[in-house]
């Protein structure tokens, strides 16, 4: 994990006992998606704080009710970006956060047979009206939706992203850095690996049907891996090993 965090000084992994204590109910299979959204919830808004500590503020005069004093603003306009559907759910946390906040949706899903992500919904304008995105999606797994969404993002004029995740796979910080080594990466954890269906190991399985109860499609199923699936995940293995 700090070979990790050596070769890739954009990852910021949360050290927070609260992360690791809510991290663990998530994680936990028997926790109903009630629970799950909650947890989504509160674990956006610790690790959405730290993303948050580096952003410049200007000062500002405040008249407290006894005297005159120099206060902070916020100074970038914050976007943020939820990656559907999975993403919605840490939507609501950062708003309480930063109110003035922009919300701007990325609809991807991953194809289950290539992993690859496919885009069916972006209502972008044409130029970017944001200084600071801050990409919100509980899972960076292979991390070909969150480097689709950068790509989205740096075309629309995007000048300084952050991923915010919960849990993140070796893998996905490998692409997304090697893609973009300018974007911060906040995680809560990094995992053991992919499997063979490009999920995370422990992880907590399919973040999106975990939070809105959809349990009956094929891709909560085992047994529905490819060879082409597996191939897709050797590939990203491979890549990570190199030079460790
Ligand atoms: C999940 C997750 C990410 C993506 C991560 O979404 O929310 O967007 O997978 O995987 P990657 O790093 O390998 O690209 P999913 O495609 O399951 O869609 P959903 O949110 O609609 O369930
Ligand atoms: N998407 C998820 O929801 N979970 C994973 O483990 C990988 C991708």
């Amino acid at each position: 994990m700090s070979e990790l965090a050596d070769r890739y000084p954009n990852l910021h992994v949360s050290r927070h006992p609260l992360v690791a204590h809510k991290l663990a109910y998530l994680r936990n299979r028997t926790t109903d998606p009630k629970l799950f959204r909650e947890l989504v919830r509160e674990l956006t808004w610790l690790i959405g704080y730290e993303a948050m500590a580096d952003v410049e503020t200007t000062q500002i005069t405040v008249e407290t009710p006894l005297e005159p004093m120099t206060g902070a603003r916020v100074e970038p306009k914050v976007g943020l970006i939820p990656v559907l559907r999975a993403g919605l759910g840490m939507v609501d946390a950062m708003l309480e956060l930063m109110p003035s906040a922009e919300v701007w949706h990325i609809g991807l899903y991953r194809d289950e047979r290539t992993l690859k992500p496919v885009e069916y919904y972006n209502k972008l304008p044409d130029a970017a009206t944001v200084q600071v995105c801050l990409i919100l999606d509980p899972m960076l797994a292979t991390g070909g939706s969150s480097a689709a969404t950068v790509d989205i993002l740096k075309t629309w004029g995007a000048a300084r992203i952050k991923q915010v995740s919960l849990i993140a796979a070796p893998e996905g910080v490998a692409t997304l850095s090697g893609a973009h080594p300018d974007v911060d990466i906040h995680v809560g954890a990094v995992d053991r690996a992919l499997n063979e269906r490009g999920y995370i190991v422990p992880g907590l399985g399919d973040a999106g049907d975990r939070q809105f109860g959809t349990f009956a499609g094929p891709s909560s199923e085992p047994g529905h891996e490819s060879g082409e699936t597996a191939e897709v995940v050797r590939r990203l293995q491979r890549n990570i090993s190199v030079g460790e």
